[in-house]
C-alpha cells in the first residue's frame, strides 16, 4: 500500500468512497483490514476506476468470504461461475427485457438462499448516459426510527422468505422467474430482526420482493405490514442514489441494506456490470 486510503462521504447517508486502492493488485492484509473496518462503518464503498476482469473480481470477492453461483442461470459468466451479468442486452445485442426489469424494487439478495449471503459486490462495465443508478436504503436507521412499539412487535415475527413472491416482488415479475432457475427454492424464515453479525447493531431485515409473509400472520395483515415497513425503510433521508461511472466497484452489506436498481434509464441504452455475492465463511 503506498500511503493510507481514504474515505469520502458521497452523500447524506450510506454511500461512501474508497479513495487510493487499486483492486486489480493483490491486497495486501493491511489493505484488506482497512476496507473491513470501513465496511462496517460503511455499508456501501465505492472504489472508482477499476478494471477488473471476472477473475480479478471473484479474487476481491473470496477475500470477504465464500461465493455462491446466482440462482438465475442465464446471467452466469460462462468461465467464473461465481460472477455473474447485469445486463440489459441480449447475445444479439437486442434489449433484454427482463434484465430491463430485474431487481428494480427493493430487496436484499439471495434471502431464499441456504444461508444469507454477507455483501455483493457490482462492477460497472457500460452505463447509460443519465440514470440507470442503484439506490440503497439504511436498514440499520430503519430499525432505529421505529416506534417503539413495532419494535416490540417486530422483535416477535419471524419472516418468510420466497424467490420475488412478496408484494412488490409480485408486482415486478409477475410469475416469470421460475423459468430462470435450475433448481427449486424452499422458503426460508429469517427473523424480521436481525443482529448485524459484525457490528452487533440492529437491523430490520423485511424486503417488499422476497419476504411474503410472518410465521402464523395471515397474508391480509402480512402485505400491509411488509409494504409499511418498506414505506418506512425507504423514506429519502435512509437512501442512497449510486450514479455509476464505468469502473466502479461498488460493494454492499447484505444485512445493513437493501437496493434496488432505480429502474429510470432509457432501456435502448447499454448497461452492462459484472457482479458476485459472497457468504460468510
Ligand atoms: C443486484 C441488483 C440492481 C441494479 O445486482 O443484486 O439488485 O441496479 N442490482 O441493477
Ligand atoms: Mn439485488
Amino acid at each position: 500500500m503506498t500511503g493510507s486510503p481514504e474515505l469520502r462521504p458521497l452523500g447524506e447517508t450510506l454511500g461512501t468512497e474508497a479513495l487510493g486502492i487499486d483492486l486489480s493488485r493483490p491486497l495486501d492484509d493491511a489493505t484488506f483490514g482497512w476496507i473491513e473496518r470501513a465496511f462496517a462503518e460503511h455499508p456501501v464503498l465505492v472504489f472508482r476506476n477499476q478494471n477488473l476482469g471476472p477473475a480479478e473480481l471473484a479474487t476481491f470477492g473470496r477475500r470477504f468470504g465464500g461465493p455462491r453461483i446466482h440462482s438465475l442461470v442465464k446471467y452466469r459468466h460462462s468461465e467464473y461461475p461465481e460472477v455473474s451479468w447485469l445486463t440489459n442486452v441480449d447475445a444479439d445485442g437486442k434489449v433484454d427485457w427482463f434484465g430491463v426489469k430485474r431487481a428494480t424494487d427493493w430487496h436484499t439478495d439471495s434471502p431464499y438462499d441456504d444461508d444469507l449471503p454477507r455483501l455483493a459486490i457490482l462492477h460497472a462495465k457500460e452505463v447509460p448516459a443519465a440514470k440507470g443508478g442503484t439506490m440503497f436504503a439504511d436498514m440499520r436507521a430503519a430499525y432505529d426510527t421505529l416506534p417503539e412499539a413495532m419494535k416490540q412487535r417486530l422483535a416477535r415475527l419471524v419472516g418468510l422468505h420466497g424467490r420475488g413472491d412478496g408484494p412488490a416482488g409480485e408486482r415486478l415479475y409477475n410469475g416469470d422467474l421460475e423459468r430462470q432457475t435450475d433448481r427449486d427454492y424452499a422458503e426460508k424464515a429469517h427473523p424480521a430482526i436481525r443482529i448485524h453479525p459484525v457490528t452487533g447493531r440492529p437491523l430490520l431485515f423485511v424486503n417488499p420482493v422476497h419476504c411474503h409473509g410472518f410465521v402464523g400472520m395471515d397474508k391480509d395483515e402480512a402485505w400491509p405490514l411488509i409494504e409499511e415497513l418498506a414505506a418506512h425503510s425507504t423514506q429519502e433521508r435512509f437512501v442512497y442514489y449510486h450514479s455509476w461511472q464505468v469502473g466502479d466497484v461498488l460493494m454492499w452489506d447484505e444485512a445493513a441494506t437493501m437496493h434496488r436498481g432505480a429502474g429510470d434509464y432509457e432501456p435502448r441504452e447499454r448497461r452492462i456490470m459484472l457482479r458476485t455475492i459472497v457468504y460468510p465463511n
